[in-house]
């Protein structure tokens, strides 16, 4: 819940900059200059037409293309209802709970069609606002993988209106059942029961290169071995609510940290675009790679240090998992920035916990396990 929180503080980030340009008059364009990650937006901001870039070849195996916008989100088309209505979703594996806005129904026949309310409503926290969702059921689509039944909320009151229907519409969590706001059953153990897949697992690969159109691809069913290179490093799932393992060394450089010697924690989230850092190990961190918090917020490193920036590594399961700086450093308008983020998100067993965005994902193709419960990374084509 936590995380779902984390992932929704994007949308806060979003609605921030809608409110910045409602009060402060500025353009969109004035504010991704600002932000210097809004590129491609305006650029480019028609709807993707999926259809040329997944591949349909295999059975009972869909592939997701998921598209990149403002740079921080990547959504995938789903649709809902009868006939079939579609909306892009951020699919997301730091929640667990499927969820749209009934605002961006694009047609008047939307509500009509999800008139099946059972009359609950679950609430999530949006940080200070809470967003109420009603629940409901439907047929949901993701490509060629059709669950009937599916229970979704569509919310009604969501905050930010103006700005993200048509740019991202909700949210598809892909955690544990254990996650999922008022008991609502995932999309995955909807997909699962209703036999539509042929191995319970599915895959996420985020492309170094991500423009709006492609930026990756959702693999349900199974992985694309075109998109990895080299064997999957599996480890066992510690927690069966996010998809959480055990990180047994830290290091920056050569040099292990110790931070870690107690154990680590990790969880992979599709749905944030930083690393996250325990906080405890922030101060640290900034010292070993050279860097200093700006005004903004940003760290940012002096060009003149760049070199001295250290490629990171996890130990996972006894291999090394290295994260080069090219991974985690953004060139940003003549400075750079680190992506990465202080998380003071709690593990279960008190040891301090990463969260391993979509930063590490460019880097690491990702595999879901659920009938092993197991998470594998593989370095990314
Ligand atoms: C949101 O819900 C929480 C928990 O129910 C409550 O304490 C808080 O006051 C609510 N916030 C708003 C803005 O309604
Ligand atoms: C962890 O690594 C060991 C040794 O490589 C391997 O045998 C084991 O299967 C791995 N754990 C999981 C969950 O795959």
């Amino acid at each position: 819940r936590k995380c779902l929180t984390l992932a929704l503080v994007f949308l806060q980030l979003l609605g921030g900059f809608v409110r910045h340009i409602l009060q402060k008059g500025k353009s969109i364009r004035e504010l991704m200059e600002e932000n210097g990650v809004l590129e491609g937006f305006l650029r480019n901001n028609e709807k993707a037409d999926p259809a040329s870039k997944y591949h349909f070849n295999k059975d009972a195996v869909a592939y997701e293309p998921i598209g990149n916008y403002l740079n921080a989100f990547y959504l995938g088309e789903t649709s809902f209802g009868t006939p079939p209505q579609d909306f892009l979703v951020l699919c997301d594996t730091g929640s667990s709970n499927l969820w749209v806005l009934s605002t961006c129904c694009r047609t008047q026949a939307c509500p009509a069609n999800h008139n099946r309310f059972r009359g609950q409503t679950y609430t999530l926290s949006y940080g200070s606002d809470n967003l109420t969702v009603p629940l409901g059921y439907d047929t949901v689509t993701v490509q060629n993988t059709v669950v009937c039944n599916q229970e979704f909320g569509l919310s009604e009151n969501e905050p930010i209106r103006p700005f993200y229907c048509s740019d991202f519409d909700g949210i598809l969590g892909m955690a544990y059942p254990a996650m999922a706001v008022g008991s609502s059953p995932t999309v995955m153990q909807g997909i699962l029961q209703q036999g539509q897949l042929s191995e319970p697992i599915f895959s996420f690969y985020f492309s170094g290169q991500p423009t709006q159109q492609y930026a990756g691809e959702l693999i349900l069913g199974g992985v694309d071995p075109q998109l990895y290179s080299g064997q999957n490093t599996w480890t066992p799932v510690t927690q069966e609510v996010y998809w959480q393992f055990g990180i047994e060394e830290f290091a920056m450089g050569n040099q292990a940290t110790g931070w870690c010697s107690q154990g680590c924690q990790a969880i992979v989230d599709t749905g944030i675009f930083l690393l996250a850092v325990p906080q405890q190990y922030m101060n640290s961190f900034l010292q070993a790679t050279g860097a200093q918090q700006a005004q903004n917020g940003d760290f940012v490193v002096n060009c003149n240090y760049i070199q001295g920036v250290p490629t990171i590594t996890f130990v996972i399961n006894g291999s090394q998992v290295p994260l080069p700086p090219s991974a985690y450093v953004f060139s940003n308008n003549g400075y750079y920035r680190l992506g990465i983020k202080a998380t003071s998100l709690p593990s279960t067993s008190g040891q301090p916990l990463w969260i391993l965005g979509d930063v590490f994902l460019k880097e690491y193709y990702s595999v879901y396990d659920i009938a092993n419960n197991r998470v594998g990374f593989a370095y990314s084509a």
